[in-house]
């Protein structure tokens, strides 16, 4: 697994970054912004019973955290993540914005009896500066795409605090990478009846028994490595091969995050849940058949950001060997 990322390194150069796009931003409304970030604490029962995700950060935390270690959650939640490092012996500071949600994770820290190794921090991740050096960050506020939630923006304003008030070398990050791929797919938007072409979430996991059919393979469009700068703005171009005949109405989004880089064998690895995003022109395609596909959007943006920015222009059959 190691050698396989390592091999995705040099591509990152391929993906072609941006600067904020201005005239797009005034388009979204800064409340939607918010949408992704302030998430209530019902909803985090669902990220509690999340078995992957928890187990795959757990198992990278303890792969990396060892005791005496100094760890900082960005973005703590209800304290489990931070929960883990402290089990490994570590001293954390959880760092978490809403206040309702710190609030829950100190008494909840505390009835686990990990109170006197975890701080909960009240505070915006993006201002915050560690008192001492720090060993590790986690931090997962991964949203299929990189939309919504501000991971990269979060981990890009920590670097720069950090190596601003220490002059010491990065921590390690969890996790270390994400790779983002794209995908042809026929979804018949059909429900009970009725065909409503909208936005679509899908569980990793999920039978595929709504009609949903495979056109392409998956093609890398991003290497995100958390180490590394990374910009705000993603623009990309490309080519998708369709792989049978069949009718194509959407493009699917699939994120796939490496926890953990290193272990030779059994990397830790968590997939966000798909995203499926109607074509505003679907149409049919041959197998061979390929598509140029564009779209462009900031990290952390709203879905529709994305969405609308999708364009996809069908190369003429007959210019292309079709098998
Ligand atoms: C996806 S949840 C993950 C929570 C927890 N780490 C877990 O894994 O269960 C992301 C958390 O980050 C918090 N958050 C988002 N933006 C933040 C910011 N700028 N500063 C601090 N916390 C933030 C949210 O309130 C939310 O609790």
């Amino acid at each position: 697994m190691a050698n396989f990322v390592s091999s995705l390194k040099p591509s990152l150069a391929e993906a072609t970054y941006e600067s904020t796009d201005a005239s797009r931003e005034s388009r979204v409304h800064p409340e939607q912004n918010l949408l992704g970030q302030f998430i209530p604490l019902h909803y985090h029962f669902q990220m509690l019973q999340d078995k992957q995700r928890l187990e795959g950060f757990r198992r990278a935390i303890e792969l990396h955290v060892k005791p005496g270690m100094h760890v900082v959650e960005l973005g703590g939640g209800t304290g489990i993540l931070s929960s883990f490092a402290a089990r490994c012996g570590a001293e954390v500071t959880c760092v978490e914005r809403n206040p309702e949600l710190a609030s829950f994770a100190r008494s909840t820290l505390h009835a686990n009896g990990l109170d006197q190794q975890v701080t909960v921090v009240e505070g915006d991740a993006t201002e915050f500066i560690p008192s001492q050096p720090v060993d590790v960050v986690v931090c997962e506020m991964l949203h299929v795409a990189l939309l919504r939630e501000k991971q990269t923006s979060v981990l890009e304003a920590f670097k720069e605090n950090y190596l601003q008030n220490w002059n010491e070398q990065l921590p390690r990050f969890i996790p270390e990478a994400s790779r983002l791929m794209v995908q042809m797919i026929h979804h018949p938007f059909e429900f009970e009846g009725y065909y409503a072409p909208l936005p679509i979430f899908q569980a990793p996991d999920a039978n595929a028994n709504d009609g949903l059919i495979e056109l392409s393979s998956l093609v890398d469009y991003a290497h995100i490595f958390y180490d590394e700068p990374i910009s705000d703005t993603i623009r990309w171009r490309g080519r998708l091969r369709a792989s049978a005949n069949g009718f194509l109405s959407a493009l699917r989004f699939v994120t796939q995050n490496f926890l953990s880089v290193e272990s030779q064998c059994d990397s830790p690895t968590w997939p966000n849940q798909f995203l499926i995003l109607p074509l505003q022109e679907p149409s049919p395609v041959l197998a061979g058949q390929e598509i140029d596909v564009e779209f462009s959007y900031r990290f952390g943006d709203p879905l529709e950001s994305l969405h609308q920015s999708i364009r996809v222009e069908y190369l003429p059959v007959a210019e292309q060997k079709v098998h």
